[in-house]
């Protein structure tokens, strides 16, 4: 049985000693799953900070961001598929919202496959804006190669959008 809806003020700043519940999720959620030791070597480059939501022991969602400068990028996102649609993906992107600014961060980028309606509607909610594509960017084991959408959401309040 799936554990209860997890409670967005749950998240918190993942450690290394978090990672392996961590990669369980991603192997979960994304066909190229990122191991614990990547997940590690990720966290561990200067500017990187991951958030996620562990209720009951069990690692339900996450978000790992890297900033340099004033711009940051959101490296990987993704909530365990028994607990979606409950508000815990907009929570994570509004946690790392939040933690960028604490960090003088102005922007966040994005990479979204075009076909991945979810994460499309839940970026555009959260004020996201498309600003760029690459073309074939996602290679898919079955089926075509998919364009990337290049997003951007500005943090401070004279950000022009
Ligand atoms: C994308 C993802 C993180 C969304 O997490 P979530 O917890 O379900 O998101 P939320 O409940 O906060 O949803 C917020 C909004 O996003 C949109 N949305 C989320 N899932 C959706 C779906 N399956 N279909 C259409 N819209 C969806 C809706 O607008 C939703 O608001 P609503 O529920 O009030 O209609 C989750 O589906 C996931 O982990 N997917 C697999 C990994 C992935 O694709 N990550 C993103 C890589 S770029």
């Amino acid at each position: 049985m799936e554990s209860p809806t997890p409670n967005p003020s749950q998240i918190e700043i993942m450690k290394n000693y978090d990672l392996p519940g961590v990669a369980a999720l991603h192997a979960i959620c994304f066909e190229d799953s990122w191991h614990t030791e990547l997940l590690g070597k990720i966290l561990s480059a200067p500017g990187t900070f991951g958030l996620f939501c562990r209720p009951h022991g069990k690692t339900m969602g996450f978000v790992i961001c890297r900033s340099s400068g004033q711009e940051g990028e959101i490296l990987s996102l993704a909530v365990a598929p028994g607990v979606r649609r409950n508000g815990l993906g907009s929570a994570l992107l509004d946690a790392a919202k939040a933690h960028a600014m604490t960090r003088e961060i102005e922007a966040l980028f994005l990479e979204v496959a075009e076909d991945n309606m979810a994460a499309r509607r839940l970026y555009e909610n959260s004020g996201f804006k498309i600003v760029g594509r690459r073309p074939r960017y996602y290679r898919r084991r079955y089926g075509p190669s998919v364009d990337a959408l290049t997003q951007r959401c500005g943090l401070i309040s004279t950000d022009p959008g």
